[in-house]
């Protein structure tokens, strides 16, 4: 097919989408990582058209800061009253002026649109020599402009579902919301469009009819995939696209040789990467720039966002944001990665660890109960059970620093500004407040006192004291009770 570049694509995304019920403009909706516009733009850049024009209406600040986010280049065009499609039409010719060459208008609220079903309409349309040409598809037309054919089958025009008659209603054709059109016939035939219809708006549909009748010819091009083309008017239709957008994503990767045990319960962004040989479980999310690499298994249970995942890295049951985690790493399950974390190669992050703007060293293991706050763990270092890294003094947050191939006991606690040098240990239970030089045992903590017999002269009668008296029996007979003495 020829590849000849639209002179512009014009997105229109004026309306308010009543239907939605929503604060949000309708367009800006997400589905897989994309807001229906940006899924729109993205498909119309594919094109490299000379200029990308969107009109922006309703909740007009919103949209154009996204058009901005998504295409810095496109040329956003306001359309104060939403007067109709046609209307929309109109005030980008006379804002812009007229686009020598063909040109593509298609609609704000059909994030399923693939840029090569936009591509074959363009090349259909270069190719047959029209006038304009129509994106259509078959199935149930309800709530669609139906397309009116002669009895040749030749195009006659497109009758909006509130102006159709009940003969038009049975038409099974309908009205994708795409079109290709000569730019200087559109913008000709725009300024002759009339509000002469049930909703007292200028339809961009009226165009065809215009065109056609001042002896051009009107080609129609079908969709293949009539799900593609679905306009997204309410949450319902939102959902199902988005069902079938994810469908089509998690399609792509496993015949990219990305393993994916259940897809009706992984959800993946269109943003994320995964490497052929790994493995996505169920019940998990990919989301923004998540990349996965060969090799890596991530799930049951994981929600991922702007995560890199290394080779061979097993990440179970863990929610992950803006997190880094090395080859041949493990993580979860119940595991939270916060944003600045990085696990690096071979290390593990255990359960109920929660890790926030810190390296865990290669080799280094945080297994259980933790929380890692601002730190530095070195390499192959062992972080005991139930420690804490106590990062916020209660104004200021500050870091600790833990060297290579250190052991802290379980139940430390780190209060930072912290330096815990290469090879030194801490005591389980302990509170270290002051740097730990390397090879040293810190130790803070209060001594352990036993107090001989107190259970039975201060809880007589209960189980403990019965049980501390058999204990006693039991031993071989003593003189007097011994002094009380410290246990170390
Ligand atoms: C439109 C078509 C219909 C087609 C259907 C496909 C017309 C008159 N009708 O109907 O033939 O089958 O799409 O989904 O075009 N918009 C503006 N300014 C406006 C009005 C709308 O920018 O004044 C934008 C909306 O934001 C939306 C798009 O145009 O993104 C379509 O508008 P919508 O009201 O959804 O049109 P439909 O009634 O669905
Ligand atoms: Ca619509």
């Amino acid at each position: 097919m020829s590849g000849s570049r639209p002179a512009a694509v014009m997105v229109l995304a004026a309306g308010e989408g009543t239907r939605m019920k929503s604060r949000s403009p309708k367009v800006l909706h997400s589905l897989c990582g994309r807001t229906m516009l940006g899924h729109v733009l993205a498909a119309a850049r594919e094109l490299d058209p000379d200029e990308l024009v969107v009109v922006v209406g309703h909740g007009r600040d919103e949209v154009s800061t996204e058009v901005g986010e998504q295409v810095p280049q496109a040329r956003v065009v306001v359309q104060e009253e939403q007067l109709g499609t046609g209307h929309a039409v109109r005030m980008i010719t006379e804002a812009l002026g007229v686009f020598r060459g063909t040109v593509l208008v298609t609609y704000g609220d059909m994030p399923l649109l693939r840029a090569e079903t936009l591509r074959r309409l363009a090349a259909c349309h270069s190719e047959a020599g029209n006038a304009a040409t129509v994106l259509t598809a078959r199935g149930d037309a309800a709530g669609y402009g139906r397309i009116v054919r002669d009895a040749g089958g030749g195009f006659v025009r497109i009758v909006e579902d509130s102006d159709v008659t009940p003969a038009e209603r049975a038409i099974g054709e309908y009205n994708s919301g795409c079109y290709a059109f000569d730019g200087a016939l559109l913008a000709d035939a725009i300024k002759r469009v009339t509000t002469d219809n049930n909703q007292n708006q200028e339809y961009l549909t009226d165009v065809l009819e215009i065109v056609r009748r001042d002896g051009h010819q009107i080609g129609t091009v079908l969709a293949a995939d009539a799900a593609e083309v679905q306009g997204i008017n309410d949450r319902v239709q939102l959902a199902a696209a988005r069902r079938a957008l994810n469908d089509r994503i998690l399609e792509h990767w496993m015949r990219a040789g990305v393993t994916i045990a259940d897809p009706a319960s992984t959800w993946v962004d269109v943003t994320v990467t995964i490497e052929p040989d790994a493995e996505v479980g169920p019940q998990t999310q990919l989301q923004g720039q998540t990349a996965i690499a060969s090799g890596a298994r991530v799930g049951p249970g994981c929600l991922l966002e702007d995560t890199a995942v290394g080779a061979d890295a097993i990440v179970l049951h863990a929610v992950c944001r803006r997190a880094e985690i090395g080859a041949g790493a493990t993580v979860g399950p119940f595991a939270y990665l916060r944003p600045g974390s990085r696990v690096e190669q071979n290390a593990h992050v255990g359960t109920y660890v929660e890790v926030k703007n810190s390296v865990i060293g290669a080799g280094a293991k945080v297994p259980h109960l933790t929380y890692v706050g601002d730190a530095h763990i070195g390499e192959r270092s062992n972080i005991g059970a139930g420690t804490i890294f106590a990062n916020y003094d209660g104004v200021a947050k500050h870091r600790t620093t833990v060297g290579h191939d250190v052991f802290i006991g379980s139940d430390t606690v780190l209060v930072a500004p912290l330096t815990v040098g290469d090879g030194a240990y801490t005591a389980a239970g302990s509170a270290i407040t002051a740097d730990v030089p390397s090879g040293a045992l810190g130790i803070a903590r209060g001594r352990q006192h036993n107090s001989e017999g107190w259970v039975e002269r201060n809880r007589e009668g209960t189980r403990s004291a019965q049980a501390a008296s058999r204990a006693r029996a039991a031993l071989p007979t003593r003189g007097d009770d011994p002094p009380e003495t410290p246990a170390e």
